[in-house]
């Protein structure tokens, strides 16, 4: 691995070994424990879209490895005058460990990568999310032990978190059942590759309870991902059905938890009963964004050093 621009760039092996090594670097910060891997070294931050917990879990991350952090916001920098992507690549590759890039199509994010000569991790595009998929893996780890020992359901839009997961079920080889409105499926290039790969059990269906029932780690995500937001009437309309509120969740396996990656939208695509309520594991998943990173960038920093 060295950029982290999907759940494909990582082998089964090392996302458990980034699972173990979060989990691991938790329990040191739990314990107030210093560990400064990353003392000297320089991570750039390219925002092109809004972020709360990325951002800061970077940010956060990175200085309590004893690095820091550069932040480069699309209309504060010349990329949002057009600079190409590709001079801004090799211009902060030469300042910087390391950059994260969070933007619209998954070609800009390749393109810095094509053109960094240091480690390029995606911080969400429209295609991909990666590094919260970790934080998922991580949060189910946490609950269960064994992230393939239990089995997946994601209710909503086959949009960037969609894929991700199902890059993950591919890799890993796991059992997820999606429910996804008519016209709003994952990218078929996306579901084939996991059907090529053969490994886990992926599939669509148009029923929400039929993807829920009995099933343990149960996901969810906004309507309209940024982007997209002149389609929200129109989707809100699509996905009518698709809340995972109590009713739903009752159909799930009686441990079973809830996921969402945040922002929510109560009352849209998730209730504020399932959001809050005992099953709910939000909150400790957004947590773990800060842990799983910090395993990514030990991993990927040390790697592409000089
Ligand atoms: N889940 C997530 O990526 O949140 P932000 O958009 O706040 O970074
Ligand atoms: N699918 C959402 C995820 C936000 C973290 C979006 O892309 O806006």
């Amino acid at each position: 691995m060295r950029d982290l621009l999907s759940i494909r760039d990582l082998t089964a092996d090392e996302i458990l070994t980034i699972i173990q090594r979060a989990r691991w670097l938790k329990e040191r910060r739990q314990k107030r424990e210093s560990h400064r891997p990353l003392e000297g070294r320089t991570l750039g931050l390219i925002f092109e879209k809004a972020s709360t917990r990325t951002r800061v879990s970077f940010e956060v991350g990175m200085f309590e490895l004893g690095g820091m952090t550069v932040l480069l916001q699309g209309g504060g920098s010349q990329l949002g005058r057009g600079e190409p992507i590709r001079d801004t690549a090799r211009v902060l590759g030469s300042y910087c460990d390391g950059l994260v890039i969070r933007t619209f199509g998954q070609d800009r994010a390749e393109e810095l990568a094509r053109y960094c000569e240091r480690p390029v991790i995606n911080g969400l595009t429209d295609h991909e999310h990666p590094c919260q998929v970790l934080a998922d893996l991580m949060t189910v780890a946490e609950e269960y032990g064994d992230v393939r020992a239990v089995r997946y359901a994601w209710v909503g839009d086959g949009n960037n978190m969609a894929h991700s997961w199902i890059h993950a079920a591919a890799v890993l080889g796991l059992d997820l059942l999606l429910a996804c409105p008519y016209g709003y499926d994952p990218d078929p290039r996306v579901l084939a590759l996991a059907e090529r790969d053969g490994r886990g059990r992926v599939a669509v269906v148009r029923v929400p309870a039929e993807a829920v029932r009995g099933r343990q780690v149960i996901s969810t995500d906004v309507w309209a991902s940024m982007g997209e937001e002149a389609e929200q009437k129109a989707r809100e309309r699509a996905f009518r059905g698709f809340c995972l509120d109590e009713a739903l969740l009752a159909e799930a396996a009686r441990d079973g938890i809830v996921l969402h990656c945040l922002p929510a939208h109560r009352g849209e695509e998730i209730s504020e009963g399932a959001l809050e309520g005992p099953q709910s594991r939000v909150w400790r998943q957004a947590e773990n964004r800060l842990h799983a990173q910090k395993a990514v960038l030990e991993i990927l920093l040390l790697m592409g050093a000089r």
